[in-house]
């Protein structure tokens, strides 16, 4: 068994590399060599495998999920006094992205999951309701025929923040490809990651993807034509390298992760730690496993003390944050998002983690409770 000496590693990317390095290396050098560092052959080798993964016309890669975001607003229309409703436990860019453009982040609070809560979207329409952006946050799309219901009676296009859902699908559909556009992160922390920072857009949309691929070049039709102001927000060929080497994995890798989620399941003990059920209607990626409990900080202080690091999904929700103050909102505004911001924990998932870690991981939290 593991000794606190002994750490289990909430990511292991080193070993990723490790174990990548030998193939991986002559791809990264043959770049190099070429001279052609950026919109390569890689970077269109990417986009077409992954309109194939996701399943939709286009893909445009780009240099973060946050770009993803920000364009996929632009691109939707979304400016100055308009509102786009979203989540409040997200990651900050699910927000700072509407607010970038001069829009006002509308937030409504969310399910036992994570994933937000449709039945309160509704309320929260106005006539400035520019777009509805849900986030499948830890890898699980939440109920999206009601939230499609929804936008669809409205009109009022979905734009999904799938930076953490990668290959995870509902009624047989992948993440990006529920309705308007999918907007993906490639940060190293992902399920599919590259070695710096890196995100892409898909979509169905013929307009989308005009506007999104002039838009990350400058706005440049031709090295010499500006259509409008762009800005630049490229992927490099080198990124682009990887992502395809990694992609050929990523379904085996997704499988690892389910099966840890797994084992998890089986083992904790459900009177004291609550996780979201599997559904026979979707498929959880598990980009992260997090679990809900009582007395969070104890038994995250408790796990490191014996040797096994946990992280935090996330601890501030985008309301309460500094940056969020202008918006006027307080505490309990969001009452299911603030008390699971304070039970939330992720467990180590990562590929590398063996059963027997998890087995220990699972005795340890059992044993804290028990
Ligand atoms: C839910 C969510 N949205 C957006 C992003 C932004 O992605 P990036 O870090 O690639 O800009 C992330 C990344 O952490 C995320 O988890």
């Amino acid at each position: 068994m593991n000794s606190a000496r002994n750490k289990i590693p909430y990511v292991n990317l080193g070993e990723q590399y490790r174990r990548e390095k030998k193939d991986l290396l002559p791809l990264i050098d043959k770049i190099f060599s070429s001279g052609n560092y950026i919109l390569g052959n890689e970077v269109l080798k990417l986009e077409e495998n992954i309109k194939k993964f996701v399943g939709t016309k286009h893909c445009i890669s780009l240099n973060s999920g946050t770009d993803a975001l920000l364009l996929g607003l632009h691109c939707l229309g979304v400016s100055k006094g308009d509102e786009v409703i979203t989540q409040p436990n997200s990651f900050i860019a699910s927000a700072s992205t509407i607010a970038h453009l001069g829009a006002k982040p509308v937030f409504v609070d969310v399910l036992d999951d994570q994933s937000i809560d449709f039945k309160k979207i509704e309320a929260s329409i106005t006539n400035k309701t520019k777009a509805i952006m849900p986030v499948h946050l830890t890898g699980r799309i939440g109920e999206f025929d009601e939230i499609k219901a929804i936008a669809d009676k409205y009109k009022i296009p979905i734009i999904e923040d799938a930076a953490q859902s990668i290959g995870s699908l509902y009624r047989k559909k992948h993440a990006g490809s529920l309705d308007e556009i999918g907007c993906f992160s490639t940060h190293p922390l992902k399920n599919l990651n590259a070695m710096g920072d890196g995100g892409f857009l898909t979509t169905n949309s013929d307009e989308v993807d005009e506007t999104c691929r002039l838009y990350r070049n400058h706005g440049l039709e031709t090295r010499d034509n500006c259509k409008f102001w762009g800005t630049v927000s490229r992927m490099d060929e080198v990124q682009a390298c990887i992502l395809n080497f990694r992609l050929k994995n990523l379904n085996e890798f997704i499988q690892k992760r389910q099966e840890n989620a797994k084992l998890y399941m089986k083992l904790l003990d459900k009177d004291f730690v609550y996780f979201p059920p599997i559904r026979n209607y979707a498929e959880d990626s598990f980009h992260t496993f997090v679990i809900q409990v009582d007395r969070r900080d104890d038994l995250k202080k408790y796990l490191l003390e014996n040797g096994i690091e946990t992280s935090i999904h996330y601890p501030t929700p985008i309301h309460l944050q500094s940056s969020s103050a202008y918006l006027g909102f307080k505490e309990n505004d969001f009452p299911v998002t603030e008390k699971q911001s304070n039970r939330i924990l992720t467990l180590p998932v990562n590929n590398y983690i063996t059963d027997r870690e998890i087995m220990y991981i699972c005795e340890k939290v059992n044993k804290f409770f028990n």
